[in-house]
């Protein structure tokens, strides 16, 4: 934290998502890598971010993209050496950009020592770091389903018992009631933490503990197919989390600044489970991934009630963050695409996630409306696409190499990239975009600059204001500093009256100048647009 302003890097800063293997590849293998982040870092900084969430960078074998991890302790040669990471880090912290790392630690690859040891006898001093129990009348011991479908039990012939899989049974869950293997895990935070990382972001933090009576799930239809219309009663948010993140914390307070933002995995539980992840105290974890707002349709009243709905949530001592687009779902371009409209909009969910109440999380590409790539049957990197084709096509989608220039292969690479570009590169990228005034990246940088600027956009209190149902408007107050957005999700004319009355000036727009004035009582505010005001002097 910075003792004179108050501004502390992870509530107030913007956090961005990168891909590792799509961001930038510096040795045309096809694939990004760690040097690749490096080379880009003037960009990130001139794109005025506080940090970068790095997607799985350890030792895998890259059955699940690297949420898969073969050894806790060493980088994927595919991304390069410990030195590039030590590099990344140094010029990261260089440009005041801080670093969260993937803790991938519900389960491990397959290909993990631990788990060669542990599934090589019952006696071996591991058996007991994974989850293990013997058939029940013939079959698994309960109903669990596993994220992706079919039993969380796999049948281990050589020792006859089944071990535990929360996603792919390749990953196999450790037990975290063992105290060794929680020891484990935090001197692994420890590794990282000495090291100078900033943080963590924890892979599906709310599953790390099961029944240990083997309860089975009851049935439940509205759950869907993946939650193998089951209600997760047994296997995800069970009782024991709180000591577990009451630990992590302890770990991270033995240094300064750091944190950690955990993703809750919820499906009929709703928010208030991410919410409680916070801590009543918001002593838990410092962040919660809630995913309403990726879920959302398109519509102003969606968001709007979206939001709301989380903020009530929030603890009184904890702080909400927003999420649009991430590593697991189309990205918004995609989602919300409307013809020659999606640009407009992509301003207006910029506008909304940098200026709301909560630490914003961008995803790669995002600040150039970058949509997903089209992905055919051959080109299938991600084991859920492989598992499911054509019904679900997987998630490479979305992370997909990012478009730098109309150069050959977007400029990400001198190679053919490990996944499709996108059709609609050479005129969807970084070096256009930045010289065009108007372009959706020069609106993410005047956004983000204007939220440095402004303790109202960053710490301020969060008021919504009334507007037509196609609208979100709000205001956000900071002792005397006052700024007021008003978001217009249509592409209709319509009638606004900023409340609280008062006269306020334009501070950025997609329609107005810096400066102009916004009169009192009723005026209109253009389709899509994008009005952030301050409280005229
Ligand atoms: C999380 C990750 C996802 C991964 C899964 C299993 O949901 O975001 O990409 O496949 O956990 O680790």
């Amino acid at each position: 934290m910075n003792s004179d302003t108050g501004y502390v890097w992870w509530k107030h800063g913007v956090m961005c998502e990168i891909w590792p293997r799509s961001y930038y590849d510096t040795n045309s293998d096809g694939s990004g890598d760690l040097k690749g982040i490096t080379a880009k870092l003037d960009y990130l900084a001139d794109l005025g971010i506080d940090g970068i969430w790095l997607g799985p960078i350890n030792a895998s074998p890259m059955v699940d993209s690297g949420y898969d991890v073969a050894d806790y302790r060493t980088i994927h040669p595919i991304y390069g050496s410990m030195q590039d990471f030590e590099d990344l880090l140094c010029e990261a912290h260089k440009r005041s950009i801080h670093i969260i790392m993937d803790l991938v630690v519900n389960h491990t690859s397959d290909q993990h020592a631990w788990f060669k040891e542990s599934r090589s006898s019952r006696n071996n001093p591991r058996r007991d770091w994974y989850i293990w129990h013997d058939s029940k009348g013939g079959g698994p011991p309960t109903n669990w389903k596993a994220l992706v479908g079919g039993s969380t039990w796999e049948w281990d012939r050589a020792t006859r018992q089944y071990f535990l899989h929360s996603f792919l049974k390749t990953q196999p869950d450790l037990n975290w009631r063992n105290t060794a293997v929680r020891k484990e895990i935090y001197d692994t935070m420890r590794f990282w933490l000495d090291k100078g990382i900033d943080g963590f972001r924890c892979d599906i933090l709310n599953y790390f503990l099961k029944d240990e009576q083997l309860r089975n799930n009851p049935f439940s239809l509205s759950a869907g197919p993946f939650n193998g219309f089951q209600k997760h009663l047994y296997t995800r948010n069970q009782p024991g989390m709180y000591d577990i993140l009451k630990e992590m914390r302890a770990v991270l307070d033995e240094y300064q600044d750091r944190m950690m933002v955990g993703e809750v995995y919820v499906a009929e539980e709703g928010p208030s489970m991410a919410a409680a992840y916070l801590g009543d105290e918001g002593e838990l974890s410092h962040l919660s991934f809630e995913f309403s707002l990726v879920f959302c349709k398109w519509g102003a009243h969606r968001f709007s009630d979206a939001l709301m709905n989380w903020y009530s949530l929030i603890p009184p001592k904890a702080w909400p963050c927003n999420v649009l687009s991430n590593h697991d779902r189309p990205r918004a371009a995609t989602r919300y695409a409307a013809g020659e409209d999606t640009v407009k909009r992509m301003k207006v969910l910029a506008a909304m996630l940098l200026t709301v109440w909560g630490t914003p999380f961008m995803y790669y590409g995002e600040e150039i409306g970058m949509p997903n790539s089209r992905i055919t049957r051959k080109d299938v990197m991600d084991t859920v696409g492989k598992m499911y084709w054509p019904i679900v096509k997987g998630r490479d989608g979305e992370r997909n190499p990012m478009q730098w220039n109309d150069g050959p292969h977007a400029g990400f690479s001198e190679a053919r990239p490990w996944l499709p570009l996108n059709d609609d590169y050479s005129e969807t990228n970084v070096d256009i975009q930045m010289n065009q005034p108007t372009s959706l990246l020069n609106f993410y940088r005047r956004l983000i600059a204007l939220r440095r600027e402004k303790p109202a956009l960053y710490m301020g209190s969060f008021e919504k204001s009334p507007s037509h149902s196609d609208i979100i408007s709000y205001c956000r107050t900071y002792h005397t500093e006052q700024a007021y957005a008003v978001l217009n999700f249509s592409d209709n004319r319509l009638a606004h009256t900023c409340t609280p009355d008062g006269d306020w000036t334009v501070l950025l727009g997609t329609h107005r100048s810096a400066g102009a004035a916004v009169g009192r009582g009723s005026f209109e505010v253009y389709p899509y647009e994008v009005l952030i005001l301050e409280r005229s002097k």
